[in-house]
């Protein structure tokens, strides 16, 4: 019978079964799925998994924290942390329209963890040592969407983790490829990771580089991410994430808005709060939030965020917007 223990123990034989004393790679995104993938491998094969995660500074406030600290804490997991923001911002300086800067940020992200991994295949090959094994979180809707094919690490090629090269020598190691979203937080709730991980809404690959629209830089993605964190506190504050499928919260840096703070007029820029309801991001409907809250969220970001003097409602369903902005 399905029991999540079930589902944990199966996999944990499989994969010890399948990896035998070989070594195993895993890329984090700071997502539920390579989460839940990565926990459930170290369950089985301790230190012959190492992670790698890919700072990209496009995260949101506090979120590479949670991989590095939180995630580890609660797995054992053995880390490698590749910091690449300054990398990612070079790539990104002077673009601003969101299929380059979509574009840019996958290339990007495949080269430096590539990279990664070649490296830790050179370190293992130096310990006598083989890497052959990649884990990848994908899910039974995303076998369904490709055909059922196996054996390749292409699956969601604009997405998340994925994108991987075709000329990828690794077998893949998938233990999610039978479950479902809700499924995977069942088990990585069994697995002892923290909620915060496991109850993870939905977050774009390409991270806040498609929420600023305007050419990304590092003083904008601050000023996005303290409103950002803003809003997200105000939201589980009041009990709401559970209601909401995600909220997008975008900076149109492009936009000059004019304000009146104190004694005088401010040239500062608008924050769209993007709050959707959804089954399966495929549609949408804009969240019907308590005014209070919105409220709350509006006059905390004009007060605390510098060069913010305007918050805005999104309040456009999917079709036709789309949930994110670029
Ligand atoms: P849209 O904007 O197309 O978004 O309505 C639908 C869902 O997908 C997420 N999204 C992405 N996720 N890489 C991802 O992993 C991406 O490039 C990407 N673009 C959009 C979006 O947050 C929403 O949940």
């Amino acid at each position: 019978s399905w029991t999540t223990s079930n589902v944990v123990e199966e996999a944990v034989a499989a994969i010890r079964e399948q990896v035998g004393t070989k070594r195993a790679i895993c890329g984090l995104s700071g997502g539920v799925d390579s989460a839940v993938a990565a926990a459930l491998v170290q369950r089985a094969i301790g230190d012959q998994l190492t992670c790698v995660y890919v700072d990209h500074g496009l995260m949101r406030k506090g979120e590479s924290e949670q991989v590095e600290k939180d995630f580890v804490a609660a797995t054992g997991v053995q880390l490698k942390v590749v910091d690449a923001e300054e990398r990612f911002l070079t790539a990104l300086a002077g673009v601003s329209d969101p299929e380059q800067k979509r574009k840019i940020i996958g290339r990007e992200f495949i080269r430096v963890f590539e990279q990664a991994q070649a490296e830790l295949v050179a370190e293992a090959g130096a310990a006598g040592e083989a890497v052959e094994f990649l884990v990848q979180g994908t899910l039974y809707p995303d076998v369904v969407e490709s055909g059922g094919g196996t054996g390749t690490a292409n699956i969601k090629s604009h997405h998340n983790v994925g994108g991987l090269p075709d000329d990828l020598e690794f077998q893949l190691i998938e233990p999610l490829r039978r479950l479902f979203k809700d499924e995977v937080r069942m088990v990585g709730q069994e697995l002892g990771l923290p909620d915060e991980i496991v109850q993870r809404q939905p977050f774009p690959g390409p991270g806040l580089g498609i929420r600023i629209v305007g050419e990304v830089t590092k003083e904008r993605l601050d000023l996005l991410r303290e409103a950002d964190a803003i809003a997200r506190e105000e939201l589980t504050a009041a009990g709401l994430d559970r209601d909401i499928w995600q909220c997008p919260v975008v900076l149109l840096a492009d936009v000059r808005s004019v304000g009146v703070q104190g004694d005088g007029r401010t040239y500062g820029h608008p924050i769209v709060l993007r709050p959707v309801s959804s089954e399966d991001a495929m549609t949408a409907d804009w969240s019907r939030l308590p005014y209070d809250v919105l409220s709350r969220i509006s006059t905390r970001i004009t007060n605390e965020v510098d060069e913010v003097n305007r918050v805005v409602l999104d309040i456009t369903s999917k079709p036709p917007g789309t949930i994110e902005w670029e």
